[in-house]
């Protein structure tokens, strides 16, 4: 063995180059498998994955497409397994089916699309004394949930007038969900998943809130509309005012009827970690993924009841219907003329100053002038540019740190930052046609989650450290590793926070990053894997032993096909490009980064 890298307890790795490689590459010393790709049976009675001879019932029986939030959760009656959660975020039909015709996708294709989308639930198995991981298929826990699953409407607006249809006149009751992306894990053992950008499943929008949310007024590109017109909002306005929520899910309970809450409002969400306030009560972070768009958070009102008593469970399941919705908003504390959109530091040497929670609704109580407390939930977006939010460059995944209760916002980018008619640079979002995003780091007044102000500063300001504008929380920039389009994060058991990339704009493929928050390491990022072409990196989790990944739209490239792939990840050549989750672990089993 050589010399044992330098490094931040947790983060002792030598960090992997920048790269282009077709593969996952991870540091020198640690390995990795496969622990489940798209189309491998996860139930009883799905047939192996044959790329050929694709059904919508197989696919119903199979893990999703496109795997992005992951969620490991104890399974403690059984020694070495825990519960893997898996968000299906969409799919690719182009790298899915041979011969594809986007302008005449076929029923069984558009249903195996339904199917592919949603959630996995599926037990995994540990490798004693090592990281590695393998699915136990057929577990009586696995579960799919796709775009035919029943959901719950619950909280303020379920019911609303806004959210009826003509299949479903109590406003409570929605098949699917869509286009799930960033996600939680709840103390109370349950995961939330965020519906992101669902705008593009619905045809001939026509309102102006449709427009706010980005939806066509023509027909959609995966044309799901001519095989259910809840697609078409020329047939069905209402129907797409029942995505876009957060959905909670009781992955321990195979009946359990998924539930889409309406108290923490509607948007391109991205879920994140919820915390508890010191008396018990349920906060969540949450981002809007689009330029210009917000940062908000959920306060409720009742507290989590502890142990593991059917009432406990009870009342937990009802904690994210009743509480405070908030917006964000930002001001620097530098002089405006200081923040000229080059990224250049201001004088006081950040990019910081103070923030407002501004509530936007009570339960059935609206604080913005002009909308009742429905509309306010049902179309969130407006309500946040009434009060004035602050304009964000694309809030994506949310993590508070578990030891010091700062709150960790990535922001992904925004080309249009500063362009003709946009919003400009301002001391959060500092660069003008911002190519590699920042990540914004939060503590609320008095260390109080549930408070109405909270101090900020930039964390990092991301980009190739050659680059005089970035930043790396002022640690020394030639012994950090480059980073671009910070997408979803999580923290491991020493506090250090972990970042996964999607759109890196730097020349080499998307990865996972580890960086220290805290000591005189703060700002030492350093990366710890690669993907292959074309793929982000998704869902990470880090444990003792083990680090794990969603390997997202792998072989995505413009001009790919199924016979054209631009990656032969993960099965070689002459394979179908699958996405799929994947363990890393050290070697010699020993714990990752120590
Ligand atoms: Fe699906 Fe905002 O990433
Ligand atoms: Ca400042
Ligand atoms: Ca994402
Ligand atoms: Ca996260």
């Amino acid at each position: 063995g050589g010399k044992k890298p330098d490094g931040a307890r947790g983060l002792r790795f030598t960090p992997v180059a920048p790269n282009t490689a077709d593969k996952v590459t991870v540091p020198d010393g640690y390995t990795q498998n496969i622990v489940v790709r798209w189309g491998d049976p996860i139930l009883r009675g799905a047939p192996e994955f044959n790329a050929n001879k694709q059904t919508a019932k197989a696919q119903a029986g199979q893990f999703g497409y496109n795997n992005d939030f992951l969620s490991l959760l104890p399974l403690k009656s059984e020694h070495g397994k825990q519960l893997l959660v898996a968000n299906h975020e969409y799919t690719d039909e182009i790298l899915m089916f041979k011969d594809y015709d986007s302008a005449k996708p076929t029923r069984e294709q558009v249903e195996i699309a339904w199917a592919a989308h949603g959630l996995s639930v599926v037990v995994v198995d540990e490798e004693p004394r090592s990281g590695k991981l393998t699915i136990v298929p057929r577990h009586e826990l696995n579960r799919r949930i796709t775009v035919t699953t029943e959901f719950r409407l619950t909280g303020p607006a379920a019911g609303s007038d806004l959210l009826r249809t003509s299949a479903d006149g109590t406003g409570k009751k929605v098949y699917g969900t869509l286009n799930n992306c960033a996600g939680g894990t709840t103390p109370w053992g349950t995961i939330l998943s965020g519906e992101e950008n669902f705008n593009q499943y619905f045809a001939n929008g026509s309102s102006a809130t449709d427009k706010r949310y980005g939806i066509g007024t023509a027909a959609t590109e995966r044309k799901w509309e001519q095989f259910d017109k809840r697609f078409d909002l020329k047939q069905e306005p209402n129907e797409a005012h029942r995505f876009g929520w957060v959905v909670e899910l009781d992955p321990y309970d195979p009946d359990f009827t998924p539930r889409k809450r309406t108290a923490l409002g509607r948007f391109k969400h991205e879920a994140a970690q919820p915390r508890l306030t010191t008396d018990g009560r349920a906060v969540v972070y949450m981002g809007d993924d689009e330029k210009f768009d917000y940062f908000y958070k959920f306060v409720s009102s009742k507290a989590m009841k502890k142990g593991n008593s059917r009432a406990a469970h009870d009342h937990n399941l009802t904690l994210l219907d009743e509480g405070t919705l908030y917006v964000a908003k930002l001001t620097g504390d530098s002089p405006v003329e200081d923040i000229d959109g080059s990224g250049k530091l201001p004088k006081d040497g950040e990019f910081d100053g103070s923030g407002v929670w501004i509530p936007l609704a009570t339960g059935d109580v609206s604080h913005v002038p002009g909308m009742t407390a429905e509309e306010v939930y049902v179309f969130t977006r407006l309500a946040g540019d009434k009060v004035g939010a602050t304009k964000m460059d694309r809030p994506e995944d949310v993590e508070p740190s578990p030891r010091t209760g700062r709150v960790y916002v990535a922001l992904t980018n925004n080309s249009d930052r500063g362009a003709a008619g946009k919003a400009p640079a301002d001391e959060a979002n500092p660069r003008k046609a911002n190519k590699h995003g920042q990540i914004l780091e939060l503590a609320e007044n008095w260390d109080d989650p549930a408070g109405d102000g909270f101090a900020w500063r930039l964390f990092l300001v991301a980009g190739d450290p050659k680059d005089p504008a970035t930043y790396f929380a002022g640690f020394p920039k030639d012994k950090v590793s480059q980073i671009s389009c910070p997408d979803n994060v999580a923290f491991d058991d020493h506090g250090n926070l972990w970042i996964s990339t999607d759109g890196a704009q730097l020349g080499s493929h998307d990865g996972l990053f580890g960086v220290a928050t805290q000591g005189e390491r703060r700002g030492e990022l350093k990366q710890f894997l690669t993907v292959p072409n074309g793929a982000e990196t998704c869902g990470p989790i880090i444990q003792d032993r083990r680090v794990l990944v969603a390997v997202q739209h792998p072989g995505e490239i413009d001009g790919a096909t199924v016979d054209n792939p631009l990656s032969a990840w993960p099965d070689g050549r002459g394979k179908m490009v699958r996405p799929a989750v994947v363990a890393v672990w050290r070697k010699d089993g020993g714990d990752i980064g120590v």
